[in-house]
Order: structure tokens, then C-alpha cells, then sequence
């Protein structure tokens, strides 16, 4: 009797005694996710997690957008196949991703000399950029981040290969822009090196510049001769107003900077989990986004091949829907107009319980975060005594905040700030 299944030769020898692959130390819990941990574990009622960025409605829970809802029903209707995306994903998608950024009528769009690829949201656009650079960036191989910035930009660059280095922003002083000290710092960046730039909604500190502030950065940047990479993960969030929000990134490109961009639906629509994000590389000339779309789609293909395709279908949905389009502009600006009086009503709570410190700066800051002020030892009170959880830089997610734990959450800073 002839076996079917014929192992003629054993496999490789195990290797025993000392491993190849040798971990021998637990790596530290992630700063934002770390508070999500010790939040799940909290007994107390009242608990509040303002560390993760992600949109509350006023009943403090997860909030799916109408327009979503209905862009799925359309699209579920279609029966539609689940084959492969190409590389560079869904052609109607990066069309409506680029409009959304740049403005239907950009220059840079009808004459072809920009190309976006499909990302895996926010995160995946800022790591295909940092590879991208890494491989074919010719100037210094640093990347200028803004002091403070998202606190995974630096990971995200350093594992694709690039250095850190950082231009001053926020001051603490003020809890404002250090206008003169970014200035400073931009004008001593050598020449041909990346600076990455905070579209809107600067995160975490909530504070953006003016645009007569913009306007100097550009022409400063332009002498510098730098290369820009604008971060957009909170357009539309910032001010509610979609066109607002991405007045940086439009004036940029008008004044002759060929930027990076990256962008997010994370936030704007909703997507969290669905990981749907674009990058875009504006270039010289139709030719040179031809060769630089070659390179992209054979950096992505060895990385995960092709992003997934369900978020993608969603949003060029909606953006390409007029009634839905509507929707998702109202519904974006519901969800500003809500954190914005959530700031007032903080700042009320605080004067009612007594504070005398001024709060104007949690009302002037945008966007889904504010940069409270407070030191870590009065961040560890909150935490300990109020059950108020959020990253040790005093930052909190005013997402995270509703008219029913606002006065509690008033009483607690107040408490560990008199
Ligand atoms: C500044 C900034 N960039 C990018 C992202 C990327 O987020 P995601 O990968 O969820 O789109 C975030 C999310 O918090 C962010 O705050």
C-alpha cells in the first residue's frame, strides 16, 4: 500500500539552547492606551476617561454619524463583490480624498500633478510618508515636530528610518502659540530638512496659529527651503467647517510648496475602527506624480498589499452623495459646536466652584483636545480622587465630556488646582 502524503526528509533541526529571538524585557504600556487600562478597572460610578481621542455623544457614548449609517445601507444594497483593492485602493475614494483636503477647483488636481493613495487612516498615511521619505528624501533625513506633538509621530518617523528633532510651539505660559519661539526654531532648520506641520486641531494642545501666523510660517518655510508634511487628522472637527479647517494646507500649495499630506476620516466621520486615511504627495508635474505613484504602490504592496475596503466605500460614498454630503456637514459641525460648549461650560463650572485661576485658554484651544494646564502631581489627584483619568501631560479629551459629568468634572480640577 502506497502513502499519498509522502514525508521523505525531516525539517529544519530545532533550535535549542539559545534563542535567535531573544525578548527579556516588558516594553512600557502605551501612554494613551495605559490610561484606557486603569479606567476599565476603576469601580467608581463617576469615572470619567478623557485620555483617548475618540467622540462622546452627550450621554458620554460612542456616537455612529446618520450619514454612515445610511452610506452603509446604499452600499449593502449593491450586493457588491470583496475582491482586492489595487495597491493604491479605491479610485473614488482617494478622488474625493484629495477634493476634500485641497478643493475641488485646486490648480494641483486639474492638472494631475498630485497623487493619492488609500491609507490605512491617519497612522498608516504618517508611516507610508516616513518610508517614503526614508527611501527617497534627498535632503537631511530629519523630521522637525512641533514641541509638543501627537505622541506617535515620533515613533512612527524613527521606526521608518528618519531622526526627530523639534521646533518650539505650545508655551506653557500662555497655554498658547509660541509664535516667536516656532519662528526662531523654523529659521535655524537646515535647509531641504522635513517639518511636519499640524493642519488643524493641533493635538495635543488644542491650539493652532491665526492665519496672518500661517502666512509667515509659509513664507519662512518657503526661505528655509524645507519640505512640508502636513498632518490633517481633525478636518471639519476643528472649527465644524470643512473648508476653515483646511485653509493651512490650500494656502501652502498656493503660495508653491509641493507638500505631503496625510489625512484621517478617523475623527470626521466616525471611522475609527474602520482605518480609512489618505496620502497625498503634491508634485512638480504630471510626470513626476506618475514615477512618484510607481514608488508608493512598491512600498505599500510588501507592507499589507492593499488597504481594506469597506471605511473607503463609506466615505466616497458620502462624499460623493449630495444628500449624504449634507449630512455628514451637519453632523460634523454638530459634533464641534458640542466640545465647544462643552469648553464654556467647563470654564463656567470652574468660576462657580470658586477657581480664581484663568481658563480663558480651555475656551480659546480647538479641536477635540485641551492642554488644561495642570501639572502631574495635580493630574495624579484627579486621577486618585475624582477617578478622572487622561494623560500625564494634562491633556484631556473634552470629546469625553457631557452636560451630565461637566460640573464634576469642574469640581475636580478645582479641587486639585486651589
Ligand atoms: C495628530 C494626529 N495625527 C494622526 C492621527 C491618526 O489617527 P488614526 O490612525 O486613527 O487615523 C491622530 C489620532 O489621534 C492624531 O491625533
Amino acid at each position: 500500500m502506497s502513502l499519498y502524503i509522502s514525508v521523505v526528509s525531516s525539517g529544519p533541526r530545532r533550535v535549542t539552547g539559545t534563542r535567535v529571538i531573544s525578548v527579556t524585557s516588558m516594553g512600557p504600556p502605551d501612554p494613551i492606551l495605559g490610561v484606557s487600562e486603569a479606567f476599565k478597572k476603576d469601580s467608581n460610578p463617576k469615572k470619567m476617561n478623557l485620555g483617548v481621542g475618540a467622540y462622546r455623544d452627550d450621554q458620554g457614548k460612542p456616537f455612529v454619524l446618520s450619514c454612515v449609517r445610511k452610506a452603509e445601507a446604499i452600499i449593502s444594497a449593491k450586493q457588491l463583490d470583496k475582491e482586492y483593492l489595487g495597491i493604491g485602493g479605491l479610485a473614488e475614494f482617494t478622488k474625493c480624498c484629495a477634493q476634500l483636503a485641497l478643493g475641488n477647483d485646486n490648480e494641483v488636481l486639474k492638472s494631475g500633478r498630485s497623487i493619492t493613495v488609500q491609507t490605512i487612516s491617519g497612522t498608516g498615511s504618517l508611516r507610508i510618508g516616513g518610508n517614503f521619505l526614508s527611501r527617497f528624501h534627498a535632503g537631511p533625513r530629519d523630521v522637525y515636530l512641533p514641541k509638543p506633538s501627537w505622541g506617535n509621530h515620533t515613533p512612527i518617523f524613527r521606526d521608518a528610518g528618519m531622526q526627530l528633532k523639534a521646533y518650539r510651539y505650545y508655551d506653557p505660559s500662555t497655554c498658547g502659540f509660541d509664535f516667536k519661539g516656532a519662528l526662531d526654531d523654523i529659521s535655524k532648520i537646515p535647509e531641504q530638512s522635513v517639518i511636519m506641520l499640524h493642519a488643524c486641531a493641533h493635538n495635543p494642545t488644542g491650539v493652532d496659529p491665526r492665519p496672518e501666523q500661517w502666512k509667515e510660517i509659509s513664507d519662512l518655510v518657503k526661505k528655509r527651503n524645507l519640505l512640508v508634511f502636513f498632518d490633517m487628522a481633525y478636518q471639519g472637527f476643528a472649527s465644524g467647517d470643512i473648508d476653515r479647517d483646511a485653509w493651512a494646507v490650500r494656502y501652502f500649495i498656493e503660495q508653491g510648496h509641493n507638500i505631503l499630506l496625510s489625512q484621517s476620516f478617523a475623527k470626521n466621520m466616525g471611522l475609527y475602527g474602520e482605518r480609512v486615511g489618505g496620502f497625498t504627495v503634491v508634485c512638480g508635474d504630471v510626470d513626476e506624480a506618475k514615477r512618484v505613484e510607481s514608488q508608493l504602490k512598491i512600498l505599500i504592496r510588501p507592507i499589507y498589499s492593499n488597504p481594506p475596503m469597506n471605511g473607503a466605500r463609506i466615505a466616497s460614498t458620502i462624499l460623493s452623495t449630495p444628500d449624504l454630503r449634507s449630512l455628514w456637514l451637519e453632523e460634523v459641525h454638530g459634533m464641534a459646536n458640542r466640545i465647544i460648549k462643552m469648553r464654556e461650560q467647563l470654564v463656567a463650572g470652574l468660576q462657580k466652584e470658586g477657581s480664581t485661576h484663568n481658563w480663558q485658554h480651555v475656551i480659546d484651544q480647538i479641536g477635540m483636545f485641551c492642554f488644561t494646564g495642570l501639572k502631574p502631581d495635580q493630574v495624579e489627584r484627579l486621577t486618585k480622587e475624582f477617578s478622572v483619568y487622561m494623560t500625564k501631560d494634562g491633556r484631556i479629551s473634552m470629546a469625553g465630556v457631557t452636560s451630565g459629568n461637566v460640573g464634576y468634572l469642574a469640581h475636580g480640577i478645582h479641587a486639585v488646582t486651589k
